[in-house]
């Protein structure tokens, strides 16, 4: 299979590559593919014609979107737009990676499914939502998936970064560190999301709309918690709310996304976030 994966220099892409490494694979940074670039975009993907283009690219600092929503929905909606017209054009198939943050203004609590309205709280949740509806309105053959709280071994050195780096050099500095303990949702491995990504193609899945997080649900200081006692850290550390934190963009407090339809496709299961967690913790410690 051809395969030609977006941001390329990402912590989903970097494991993507991983996963298809067997095939005829491609992985773009944004220097090599800028997805804003519809001529760049219509060219390489017009001459490489790929099976599978699997489009990571985004601007994912959702604090930052708040003040920069022009550039935000330029890369997140017409970026994701771009790709997929190019897709249609080529016979390729898109699978688009979005985000629980689709979700937050709803009233439910328990496990969204891919039924549930999506109702975005801040830019880059509604920028990634536009991306997800050109998607559809372009590309037939799509798969969308939408994630949440992706860390990925790539993470340990790229400039975004992932919120358990973030709280390990935070306890190794000796930092005394507040994390929220209202927002519910399920932190996911992006080496467990690459191989559902496979799973999903090769199935092959009817195409359409997939929730796939890691199983189980937590909240952010629950999951710090948990990367503390792994990592054999013992900062000091305090749970608050969301108001008090007082973060520039809003996010949800409950956004955990069932994903029943994609274990009932593909007969898989997800590993719960726990044993992601320690998997990741151990990968990365063998990296040194
Ligand atoms: N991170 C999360 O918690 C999370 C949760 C749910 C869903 N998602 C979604 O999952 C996907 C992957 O996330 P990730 O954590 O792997 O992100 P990441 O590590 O930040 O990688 C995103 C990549 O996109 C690239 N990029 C930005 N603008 C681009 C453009 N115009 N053209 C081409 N590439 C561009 C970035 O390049 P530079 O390095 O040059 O900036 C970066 O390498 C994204 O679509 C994101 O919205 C993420």
């Amino acid at each position: 299979m051809r395969v030609l994966i977006t941001g390329g220099r990402g912590q989903l892409a970097h494991d993507l590559g991983q996963v298809f490494a067997d095939h005829d694979l491609r992985l773009l940074s944004r220097a090599q593919l800028d997805i804003c670039n519809d001529e760049q975009v219509r060219e390489v993907i017009g001459a490489m014609r790929p099976d599978v283009v699997i489009s990571t690219a985004a601007f994912v600092r959702v604090d930052d979107a708040e003040d920069e929503i022009a550039q935000s929905f330029a890369v997140n909606a017409g970026g994701a737009g771009q790709v997929a017209r190019a897709c249609a054009d080529a016979g390729a198939t898109l699978v688009q990676i979005s985000t629980d943050y689709v979700y937050g203004g709803q009233l439910q609590q328990e496990p969204l499914t891919e039924a549930a309205l999506p109702a975005p709280l801040n830019v880059y949740g509604a920028s990634k939502l536009g991306g997800e509806y050109a998607v559809r309105a372009l590309c037939p053959r799509h798969y969308i998936i939408r994630s949440c709280g992706l860390y990925g071994v790539a993470g340990v050195t790229s400039r975004n970064g992932n919120f358990v780096q973030t709280m390990l050099r935070l306890a190794r500095a000796g930092r005394f560190i507040s994390v929220v303990n209202d927002q519910h949702c399920t932190p996911t491995a992006t080496a467990d999301l690459a191989q559902a990504v496979c799973h999903l193609l090769t199935a092959p899945a009817p195409f359409g709309l997939y929730h796939v997080t890691n199983a189980g649900e937590t909240t952010w200081y629950e999951f710090a918690q948990r990367i503390f006692a792994l990592a054999g850290l013992s900062p000091e550390v305090a749970p608050t709310s969301t108001a008090v934190f007082g973060a520039r963009a809003r996010r949800p407090l409950y956004s955990v996304l069932s994903s029943e339809r994609y274990v009932q496709v593909t007969g898989r299961d997800l590993p719960p976030w726990e044993d992601a967690l320690a998997r990741y913790l151990r990968a990365t410690e063998a990296m040194g």
